[in-house]
């Protein structure tokens, strides 16, 4: 017992220490309060915490050292994404069935799968729990994750209908520390929505502390750390970290479509997309939506000095957003949507080698913390520290990134009767129907009919 107690006495002593070295040592200030469950709890957050880094990161994304900080001058320097790396499903109309029949062959190959970003806290919506798990209003009350299961579910049969072999797209989901557990449950209780448990792949991204503006961490309780996942761009050191790379050259995967959570309309592992970026030959690819309005609180795809990256709309001027081509179209117009394709070669490339070089974005935010002189809990009314996150798109910069504009579908069938619009004459051939309407396995349901 008191060889233990010895350890963890130096153990303490060390990480107290470590802390007071990178002026963090007040998050113990409040240790002599907590009970042993507590404690040990504290100990073990903080022991993984690597201090140094946190300082180096704030220093960074504050700007010391050339961190992530506004661009003097952005507007002068952008240009837009030049024609010959755009593909439109509206313009190129044409190319779109060898698009789409590439990315079919693909698929049948097993050479492609899905990623999808879903570590984020989802603090502006204000649900308790994931966002995939909301019911988002249709009338089936199906949820993010069963939409998205389902589109992938048709997909895998139209590729094996074409192409006559079995095949399955590996769906790889990124989780955080904030939403894994809850995550994991949920496929679980639903049988992962009919797709086979083990193409369903979790990971989790990083966590990081939140910070008060001066790089002091805050707590969350006396004895808790203010932790936040580290940005969508955490999925790079999250791959590295959990063998996830490895994994897709193991199952022979070339190809891997980036997608948010909350994009209800998206379509998983998009086969034109894919085509599109390998008749093209890119690394890195970005689906984006035409931005007809110039106010559009919507970032765009557009080179800096030469450079692919993403430009959101607080970083230019009014000026600039209102600018139009000789088509009369805005000149940076080519929405972001949160739609990425990557080879499975570039993602290796960013994680053994680029990923150290992106830096933190800071977001100002209200944060919930105890106050480290009275202990009391406090409830900001306005930003009182910052969050670092890196983003998905920081590392467009490495790329020769190829665009495809997509055009949004907008009523309910069920992704298993159709993925993208085929498939439906059989229900809808010489027929009427009055709206509001569901289209399933089952058949046509109108629902006002049905009072459903
Ligand atoms: P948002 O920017 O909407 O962030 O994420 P959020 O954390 O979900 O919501 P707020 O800002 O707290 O309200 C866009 C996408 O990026 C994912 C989200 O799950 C969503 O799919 N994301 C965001 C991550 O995977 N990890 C993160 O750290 C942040």
């Amino acid at each position: 017992m008191e060889v233990v107690g010895a350890e963890e006495d130096a153990a303490m002593a060390a990480l107290r220490e470590r802390l007071a070295a990178g002026g963090q040592d007040h998050v113990l200030r409040f240790w002599p309060e907590l009970d042993g469950a507590a404690r040990r709890a504290l100990a073990a957050e903080l022991c993984h915490m690597d201090v140094a880094e946190i300082n180096r990161f704030f220093r960074r994304a504050r700007g010391d050292g050339g961190g992530a900080v506004a661009v003097a001058g952005l507007d002068a320097r952008m240009e837009p994404v030049p024609r010959d790396v755009l593909g439109s499903a509206s313009r190129d109309r044409g190319l779109v069935p060898r698009w789409e029949s590439r990315g079919l062959a693909e698929i049948a190959g097993n050479r492609v799968a899905a990623l999808l970003l879903a570590g984020g806290q989802g603090t502006r919506l204000g649900v308790p729990y994931p966002k995939g798990m909301c019911d988002v209003g249709l009338p089936s009350r199906k949820t993010l994750f069963h939409l998205q299961a389902q589109r992938l579910r048709r997909l895998q049969q139209m590729a094996e209908e074409q192409h006559g072999t079995a095949c399955h797209i590996p769906w790889y989901i990124m989780t955080s520390g904030r939403t894994m557990e809850s995550t994991k449950e949920f496929f679980q209780k639903h049988r992962y929505f009919g797709l086979k448990k083990e193409n369903v792949i979790f990971f989790q991204q990083g966590m990081l502390p939140a910070l008060g503006f001066d790089g002091k961490i805050l707590l969350e309780e006396k004895g808790k750390i203010a932790m936040a996942p580290d940005g969508n761009g955490g999925l790079y050191r999250a791959l590295g970290s959990h063998g996830i790379v490895d994994d897709m050259e193991q199952r022979g995967v070339q190809s891997v479509h980036v997608y948010c959570v909350d994009n209800i309309l998206v379509k998983v592992a998009d086969p034109r997309f894919i085509g599109f970026c390998l008749e093209k030959g890119a690394d890195c690819g970005a689906k984006v939506v035409e931005k007809t309005n110039p106010t559009e609180p919507v970032g765009v795809v557009c080179r800096v000095d030469g450079v692919y990256q993403v430009v959101e709309y607080s970083e230019i001027s009014l000026a600039t957003a209102q600018r139009r081509g000789s088509d009369g179209r805005l000149l940076f117009n080519a929405g972001n949507i949160a739609n990425h394709y990557f080879t499975t070669a570039f993602l290796k490339d960013v994680v053994n080698t680029y990923e150290p070089q992106l830096q933190h974005h800071v977001a100002e935010k209200k944060i919930p913390h105890v106050d480290i002189t009275t202990g009391q809990l406090i409830q900001p009314e306005k930003p009182n520290g910052i969050k670092m996150e890196k983003f998905v798109f920081d590392i467009f910069q490495f790329s020769n990134l190829k665009d495809a504009n997509d055009l949004p579908i907008q009523c309910e069938i069920s992704p298993l009767v159709s993925y993208g619009g085929e498939g439906l004459e059989k229900y809808v051939k010489d027929r009427e129907f009055r709206t509001p309407l569901i289209i399933d396995e089952d058949g046509i349901h109108e629902l006002l009919k049905n009072g459903m």
